[in-house]
């Protein structure tokens, strides 16, 4: 089974440039996941296999507050995957971040706290897990890496990622007050997915595709198509990224994420 997993946002619900070679469904602990796990092979043979998992579901039905995180990332984590790419689409806080651009984030703020399934440890295990680095170090570096060989341009290879609950988009006060937070880019469905990674000793990262300026940063009101739209138009970009990315992923990991574990419990 492949090692490496995708869990695709908006606009992504199969994996372009891979051929699809059978489905796994999945049943977890903490119910269903969003859709079966695709299994897939890039077309010319170069580079890994993988598991892809659509975060909406197949058909776009799930909307990002009532996504089960847990049994998606579980439901990877059992079918042997070490490594998770989450690909989200965010709007931009910064005016420097273009629509249809990349975007590696280093940091993220979660303000679904309490009103998301978070964690995997709420029963007799008390854990606490470290945050301080959200994303995989190692595989922000290769990815880093893989955009430098591909010339896919990434407008950033740092940012504060600041999760809302949605499903509504932001007023532009809040906008503002993320900006003074120190946000960057906001989405919906960056947390908990991270955090619950890094409670299985999954490594994460994440690429977010700017689909719009966020509230009070445009002009106009804000659309749904738009960010379908600019999400599509930058997918070829993004599997051209991850493609690369994962066939330059070292076999064995060296990074803390896989230790995650050690010395977190009572
Ligand atoms: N806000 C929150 N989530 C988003 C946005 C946004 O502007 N764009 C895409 N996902």
């Amino acid at each position: 089974m492949p090692k490496l997993g995708i869990i695709g946002g908006s606009g992504l619900y199969e994996v372009p440039g891979f051929i699809h070679l059978k489905e796994e469904s999945i049943s977890t602990p903490y119910g269903e996941p969003s859709a079966r796990y695709i299994i897939a092979g890039p077309e010319d043979g170069a580079g890994p296999q993988v598991v892809f998992l659509p975060r909406h579901g197949a058909k776009h039905s799930i909307p990002p507050h009532k996504v089960n995180y847990r049994a998606n990332v579980w439901g990877m984590r059992s079918l042997g995957v070490e490594r998770i790419v989450g690909v989200n689409a965010v709007g931009a806080i910064d005016p420097g971040f273009p629509p249809g651009s990349i975007v590696l984030p280093d940091q993220a703020i979660d303000f679904t706290q309490g009103a998301r399934e978070s964690t995997f440890y709420d029963g007799q295990d008390v854990v606490h897990i470290d945050f301080t680095d959200p994303y995989c170090p190692e595989m922000r570096e290769v990815i880093m890496r893989a955009a430098q060989a591909e010339g896919v341009f990434l407008v950033s290879t740092g940012a504060v990622y600041v999760c809302t609950n949605g499903p509504r988009l932001e007023s532009r006060a809040e906008i503002e007050f993320f900006r003074r937070a120190g946000g960057h880019i906001v989405g919906m469905t960056g947390m908990p997915e991270a955090a619950l990674a890094r409670e299985l000793q999954v490594c994460y990262a994440a690429v977010s595709v700017i689909t719009n300026f966020a509230a009070g940063v445009s002009a106009g009101k804000l659309t749904t198509t738009e960010v379908v739209e600019t999400m599509a138009k930058s997918t070829a970009a993004v599997m051209t990224l991850l493609k690369k990315a994962f066939s330059l992923m070292p076999e064995q990991r060296s990074c803390p994420c896989k230790d995650a574990l050690s010395g977190t419990r009572l």
